[in-house]
């Protein structure tokens, strides 16, 4: 049998320093320190990221190879994210892999985050139920990758071929939901709230307008402005507005962004042909996203595939999955590598 290959991956992207090790397809360890820091300024704020960045990665890498019970010397390669990310954020990451792949004598992979949040349908992960390996999409399909920073529908060609079909000309999915979350005074990150509140209300309480995009082009700005509005204009009328129907606002936002983001879906997936549908990204997380578009299962035909919940928001086992498929290709970068705030599949 062929020896396995051991890759330590680092994800610094933002504000999770994360650091994962990886045996072929197999996560040994994915350790995520989360910074709680910008909860109290209602957003990243890029300098405190890269402070945090620069105090956790050390011990986070040093736990996910404990945890891995993998020494340094067992490693095959370095994976790292390049970007798109915080330049502050990524150079922490950036450096510190460099620093250790060059005591080492490794070779580096750089890693494209988006690329990385589709791959991480391709970690071996088991059923609770069954004990059975669950299954991997098909080539090609098509994700749906919704982050705080990206809303793309990226058609998959292959695990490195992958080509962006469609995308937010404004805001991301996940900005729409921490920006209402902001507006009715939730801390951030608020997507994680709206999806909490919301499973009490009722979708239909408040109706939003939907974005007339052409194409599979996504627009949210329009929405978060009638969202400003329509609060401002409900406080006005009673101060306790938000608290006494938290629940239903918080419902219907949800229905309105999800349902924005599964009507380009079912268009994608009828120009394309294709229905094998996945979801990738932080707001894949989002409960109504999920059951969208698992009832697309019943209503379409539709095989659609989710992450485990650990690897949907930011983590290193999906950079370190991305290393892995392109270890297999001999696909290395040197240590002339700099970090990419923008950066396309
Ligand atoms: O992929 P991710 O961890 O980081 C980026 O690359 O941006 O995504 C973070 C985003 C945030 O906007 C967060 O509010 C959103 O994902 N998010 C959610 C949920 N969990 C995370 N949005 C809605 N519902 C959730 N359950
Ligand atoms: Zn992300």
């Amino acid at each position: 049998m062929n020896k396995s290959t051991n890759i330590l991956a680092i994800e610094s992207s933002c504000d999770e320093t994360s650091a994962a090790v990886i045996s072929n397809t197999h996560v040994l360890s994915n350790i995520i320190a989360s910074q709680a820091i910008h909860q109290y300024y209602g957003g990243v704020i890029p300098e405190l990221a890269s402070r945090a960045h620069q105090q956790k990665i050390i011990p986070v890498a040093d736990e996910a190879l404990k945890k891995a019970g993998i020494s340094m010397h067992e490693l095959d390669a370095i994976a790292f994210t390049r970007g798109p990310g915080l330049m502050g954020s990524l150079l922490v990451g950036v450096s510190f892999a460099k620093a250790f792949a060059l005591a080492l004598g490794l070779p580096l992979i750089e890693v494209n985050h988006m690329q990385a949040h589709v791959l991480a349908h391709f970690i071996r992960t088991k059923s609770a139920l069954t004990g059975h390996e669950n299954p991997v999409p098909e080539f090609p399909f098509l994700c749906l990758t919704v982050s705080g920073g990206h809303t793309q529908i990226v058609l998959v060609k292959s695990h490195l071929e992958m080509e962006v079909i469609g995308q937010t000309l404004d805001d991301a999915a996940g900005e729409a939901f921490d920006k209402a979350a902001k507006i009715m005074g939730l801390p951030y990150p608020g997507g994680p709230l709206i999806d909490k509140f919301a499973k009490e209300g009722n979708a239909r309480s408040y109706p939003f307008p939907f974005p007339q995009m052409p194409g599979l082009d996504f627009s949210f700005s329009g929405l978060k402005t009638s969202f400003l509005y329509f609060i401002r204009d409900a406080k006005a009328k009673d101060e306790l507005f938000i608290e006494k129907n938290k629940a239903d606002i918080c419902a219907s936002i949800q229905y309105t962004i999800v349902e924005i983001l599964l009507r380009k879906m079912k268009r994608a997936a009828a120009e394309t042909g294709i229905n094998t549908i996945a979801l990738a990204g932080g707001v894949s997380a989002n409960s109504g996203l999920r059951n969208a578009f698992l009832a697309m299962q019943e209503k379409e035909g539709w095989n659609v595939f989710i992450p485990a919940f650990e690897y949907c928001t930011d983590n290193a086992a999906m950079i370190a999955i991305a290393g892995h498929y392109k270890f297999l290709k001999g696909d290395f970068t040197t240590q002339g590598v700099t970090p990419l705030a923008r950066m396309n599949l």
